[in-house]
């Protein structure tokens, strides 16, 4: 049994074996209605919560789908309607689901609450969001970067913005997958220092540039995500936007990158702030196969935790 509580912390051909087989699933699914099972049905007779303390559309859909897909049936829960939501402790609550679940999916607030509940289930825990990472969204990027372009070993990453959630796991799987990672944004918003450190213990080039032109040059892929994310204050909403206003992915900005260079947003974006409409719908976006994927990469993820 394994937990996926993050890209830096799950083994490298772990995670290559994962990209590989989502691919190869998705392969084998072409052209069916999207409720056929899988001709393999490795997830008969499981019992999958996914449990959301924050709002969702793709992780709630992709996962639920996707254990279905694979045979499974699903539980999906509020975690305010959940006695979690009202002082169970989390030690509780996970020994508690270990006796009815096969696996957990939660996204929370609090990296702590997802460390808690791993540690004191019995069953495999996947990572869903916390305020801290993301690594489910990488997985189904880095994989989506492999079917455009081909190895992402050795390309150039940008990310714009902020340096949040996303941006911390996508630090991650550059340091596992061993691509340059360049991170765009004002100092105030920088991603956290100990994963730029680790990325550079891993020997990989992280840049951090202040000029958002300067950094998209030559890139292979360009990241943008939200400018508040769903833990962060509104109150900062104005201030955020002022700080950011630069580092919105335009035209002109993705001009700067090579040529056959993809634009990637996990979702839900806010059109025209942090990405123009015209690269959202333009020709190097992959966005929406980007959010296919997370189906596909989270089944492999899925098969890996249950060892199946
Ligand atoms: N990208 C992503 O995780 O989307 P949701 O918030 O809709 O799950
Ligand atoms: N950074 C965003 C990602 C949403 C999928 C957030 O945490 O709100």
């Amino acid at each position: 049994m394994n937990h996926f509580l993050d890209i830096h912390t799950t083994d490298p051909a772990d995670l290559r074996h994962m990209i590989d087989h989502a691919r190869s699933m998705k392969d084998a699914r072409k052209g069916q209605p999207k409720g056929t099972p899988d001709a393999e049905q490795p997830l008969k007779n499981h019992m999958v919560a996914l449990i959301f303390e924050k709002p969702s559309t793709r992780t709630r859909v992709s996962f639920d789908v996707g254990v279905r897909q694979m045979g499974g049936q699903t539980l999906v829960l509020s975690g305010a309607d959940m006695q979690l939501g009202h002082g169970e402790s989390i030690a509780d609550t996970a020994r508690v689901l270990s006796r009815y679940v096969d696996m957990i999916m939660i996204r929370t607030f609090e990296e702590s609450v997802l460390q808690e509940l791993a540690e004191y289930a019995s069953v495999p825990v996947i990572n869903g969001l916390t305020n801290r990472t993301h690594p489910c969204q990488i997985m189904a990027d880095v994989m989506t970067f492999e079917e455009h372009n081909g190895p992402i070993k050795g390309k150039k990453v940008v990310w714009t913005g902020d340096g949040n959630n996303v941006c911390a796991s996508f630090l991650h799987a550059a340091g596992q997958f061993g691509f340059d990672f360049t991170f765009a944004g004002p100092p105030s918003l920088d991603p956290e220092s100990e994963f730029i450190a680790l990325a550079r213990a891993q020997g990989i080039n992280v840049t951090i540039e202040r000029d958002a032109q300067k950094a998209v040059a030559g890139a292979d892929l360009v990241v943008a995500d939200t400018w508040v994310s769903m833990h962060d204050s509104q109150s900062t909403r104005q201030r955020r936007h002022n700080l950011l206003k630069p580092y919105q992915v335009n035209d002109h900005l993705m001009g700067q990158a090579k040529e056959d260079a993809l634009f990637m947003h996990c979702l839900p974006a806010h059109r025209d702030e942090e990405v123009t409409s015209s690269v959202m719908d333009g020709p190097s976006s992959v966005i929406f196969d980007e959010a296919e994927n997370r189906l596909h990469a989270q089944k492999a993820v899925m098969r890996w935790c249950l060892g199946v």
